[in-house]
């Protein structure tokens, strides 16, 4: 093979696009319904819009950025992420004054030099969502709301909701020097290059997969005893509207999401269907955003869902939408008659139906074959006998059963 995707990239083929469609409908219909507005943003961004905001010691821009110079010197990088450019965009094209919500959703590609397994791509995809300019426990909410009605809706049920608080600067701070504080034991044997990232990040250690680390940490201190009056209080009005909702989600103290721009609530929804790669999206909120690139400050709260792993899951529940089948395909037994039976599909087509016609002129048989490959539910066909009534016989490809009609009486009955 000459050429192959790149590693960590795949291609969407035909048989799979409208699991793609489906998911992208599904989401689109759904946030529509509560306001949101569609947003689309380029596909490379100035470098420095994610150091900013994902934070300089965050992985994904200290491993993982596509970053490269262009010809005229610019520093640039492919988005690894979609909230940064949305909320670019949003203060480029001042999208919402002060003490205005504004409420935008984006499906992204996104490029992360990542490690490539099932569930984890170098090429990704997200739909997503940004709720901007409200303070309030009900945004938080609706964006958890609406992120498990989307997994519903797709026909994920068995999924879990985590729920966190990571609070504001100062209780991560303080936090930050319990959490060290409890894993020095374990610490104490890391190389000095592996201490110095943890001494940069502590929080990182609650994503360790280093098996120490994760049974020091099982009695760790918890971030929600650390937070600010202000943010207990907005956590515990979370909690309380997704009850009143009837959202299931459970208090998740580690979760604490790995890019550097979240405050107060932090969210996941996982699935068991996926392995390793367990989280179907991640979202928070994000009030020092906007001012960390130069804007006002502006409240802020968002959720990204990946669609790899949403249709991982979908496969793996055997609920995924089977393709679309064409209704009829077109067969025409001479080439005199290929022209009454374009005519004969176009008449369906105007009225909704999809129609394939075969373009070779070749046996009945091989038309027929390939009437069948194409899961069509019924074949049209016109010879000379047809041709010569202005008729056409449409034939059940199931059960064989067919009759002929005049062209301009054709219509189509839906499956
Ligand atoms: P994130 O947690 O980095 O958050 O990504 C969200 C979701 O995208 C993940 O839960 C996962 O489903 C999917 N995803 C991320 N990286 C990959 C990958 N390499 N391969 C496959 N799927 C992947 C964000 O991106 C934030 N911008 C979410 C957000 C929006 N926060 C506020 N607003």
């Amino acid at each position: 093979m000459p050429y192959q995707a790149p590693r960590g990239t795949h291609d969407v083929l035909p048989n799979e696009a409208h699991r793609w469609q489906f998911l992208e409908r599904t989401f689109a219909t759904l946030v529509e319904s509560y306001g949101y507005q569609e947003i689309r943003t380029p596909a490379f961004e100035d470098t420095e819009l994610f150091v900013r905001t994902s934070g300089d010691t965050s992985e994904v821009v200290t491993k993982q950025m596509y970053s490269f110079q262009d010809k005229g010197g610019r520093d640039l990088t492919l988005k690894p992420e979609g909230t940064a450019p949305a909320m670019r965009s949003f203060l480029e094209h001042r999208l919402g004054q002060p003490g205005q919500t504004t409420r935008l959703w984006y499906t992204t590609p996104i490029f992360r030099y990542e490690r490539p397994q099932k569930g984890r791509y170098r090429q990704a995809h997200q739909v997503g969502l940004e709720l901007v300019g409200s303070p309030s426990p009900a945004a938080d909410a609706e964006v958890i709301d609406l992120t498990v009605r989307f997994f519903r809706n797709l026909g994920l049920s068995d999924v879990r909701v985590l729920v966190n608080s990571i609070g504001r600067s100062g209780a991560r701070a303080a936090y930050r020097d319990a959490l060290v504080a409890h894993a020095e034991p374990v610490l104490r044997d890391f190389e000095p290059e592996a201490r110095a990232q943890v001494d940069k990040n502590p929080l990182r250690l609650l994503d360790s997969k280093i098996p120490a680390v994760i049974e020091c940490l099982a009695d760790a201190p918890s971030i929600l005893n650390y937070l600010e009056p202000e943010s207990a209080v907005h956590f515990d009005d979370v909690c309380t509207i997704l009850t009143e909702l009837g959202v299931s989600f459970e208090p998740a103290p580690h979760i604490v999401r790995g890019l550097d721009y979240y405050n107060d609530t932090v969210f996941e929804v996982q699935s068991g269907d996926l392995g390793a790669q367990s989280s179907l999206c991640g979202g928070g909120r994000y009030d020092g955003l906007l001012a960390s690139i130069g804007g006002p400050a502006t409240p802020s709260v968002g959720v990204a869902m990946g669609i790899e792993r949403a249709l991982i899951a979908l496969e793996a529940t055997g609920k995924a939408p089977e393709a679309p089948r064409p209704d009829y395909y077109g067969i025409a037994l001479d080439v005199e008659s290929a022209s009454l039976l374009r005519q004969a599909a176009a008449r369906l087509r105007d009225q909704g139906a999809q129609v394939v016609v075969d373009l070779d002129p070749r046996s009945l048989k091989s038309q027929l074959k390939a009437a069948d490959r194409s899961g069509a539910r019924s074949a049209l066909l016109i010879g000379e006998t047809e041709r010569a009534a202005g008729q056409v016989i449409v034939r059940n490809l199931t059960t064989g059963e067919q009759f002929a009609v005049a062209v301009p009486n054709l219509t189509h009955a839906p499956a």
